[in-house]
């Protein structure tokens, strides 16, 4: 006979009503393994921990949020997929869907019981989740399993105003103070951030064939040499034809901020759509400045040489700084 088959929520309740708990503006968070995860969070991670395999040509794009997952997406998509969609094509899928509608995002698909969803994508496989390295399942981590990482990282910053604008969208009068605080004592989502990062960056410096590092304002500065990374580190580099025939630039172009911000499905109230469903966002709230710096038009000289300070004195001694 069949037993029903319970949610992850339900499933993992007990353990979830039994971790540290704060609030932090719209979201409960739970401490799980050492990190700040929103209680929705919890019971999906627990099955990718539990139940994902690895395939060896896996991608797994990784970031903390609002540190430019939406564009690695855009870009990692756009450069794996180039044979079937030549990027300079007008009917390619990034001129019709998000990038978060093109890249399944793991955590998400675990939480909702649909992880047959992700056995079922043909190889090779590219998703994304937003979980610290040390969190994933271990056969990810290992080289046995042998799948491939990406991490993006950004200035805490920058990363600070963009979270807050994002949250807004949810809760207009959350104030920027508040946000910060949070980002400062580590009790924010898949916080502590300066953990977050330092997680991956180990990685990369242990596995770099297996752990690629990126930093969104080196993206910014240098979007060919970045993607020419990408197409390197997930073994097929852009060939001379392709060099000669410009499909570098192309893949920029097509994931360059204006662009895909101007793109019809991603302006505000684009078909009343949404992207992803743990909590679903208009598209149009993934793009909004697309800029390094921006965190001098938000917090005092004060503010940001203490969460400078504060990541500095995190981050001693491990070779990474911001
Ligand atoms: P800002 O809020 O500073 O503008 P995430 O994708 O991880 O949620 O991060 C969102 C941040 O990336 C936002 O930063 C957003 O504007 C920026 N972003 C989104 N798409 C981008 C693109 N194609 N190029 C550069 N930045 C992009």
């Amino acid at each position: 006979g069949s037993v029903p088959e319970h949610t992850p929520k339900e499933e993992f309740g007990d353990l979830v009503a039994a971790l540290p708990r704060r609030q932090q503006s719209i979201l409960e968070l739970r401490l799980y393994q050492g990190f700040w995860l929103p209680e929705h969070w919890v019971p999906g991670t627990i099955v990718f921990q539990r139940r994902f395999s690895p395939r060896p040509d896996d991608v797994v794009l990784a970031s903390y949020p609002k540190c430019g997952t939406t564009w690695l997406k855009a870009l990692a998509f756009a450069t794996a997929a180039r044979a079937a969609h030549p990027p300079a094509s007008p009917a390619h899928p990034l001129r019709r869907l998000n990038p978060h509608d093109c890249i399944p995002f793991i955590d998400e698909i675990f939480a909702g019981g649909e992880h047959a969803k992700l056995e079922l994508l043909p190889s090779p496989r590219l998703m994304n989740t937003h979980l610290p390295y040390t969190l994933l399942p271990e056969p990810v981590t290992t080289d046995a399993g042998g799948c491939r990482v990406v991490y993006v990282c950004r200035d805490p910053k920058d990363m600070v105003v963009s979270l807050w604008h994002f949250l807004r969208r949810a809760k207009p009068d959350l104030s920027f103070a508040e946000t910060f605080e949070s980002v400062c004592d580590g009790t924010v989502a898949a916080g502590p951030v300066w953990d977050h990062v330092l997680s991956y960056w180990r990685a990369s410096v242990a596995r770099p064939d297996r752990v690629l590092f990126l930093k969104y304002e080196d993206m910014l500065r240098d979007a060919a040499g970045s993607v020419r990374r990408l197409a390197e580190f997930m073994g097929r580099p852009f060939s001379p034809a392709e060099e000669a025939a410009g499909d570098v630039a192309a893949v920029v172009e097509l994931c360059s901020f204006e662009g895909m911000k101007g793109m019809e499905v991603n302006k505000p109230g684009a078909g009343g759509g949404t992207a992803g469903r743990y909590r679903p966002m208009p598209r149009d709230a993934f793009f909004r400045k697309g800029v390094a710096g921006d965190w001098a038009n938000h917090m005092t000289p004060e503010m940001a040489a203490r969460l400078d300070r504060i990541v500095r004195e995190k981050l001693q001694g491990t070779g990474l700084a911001f």
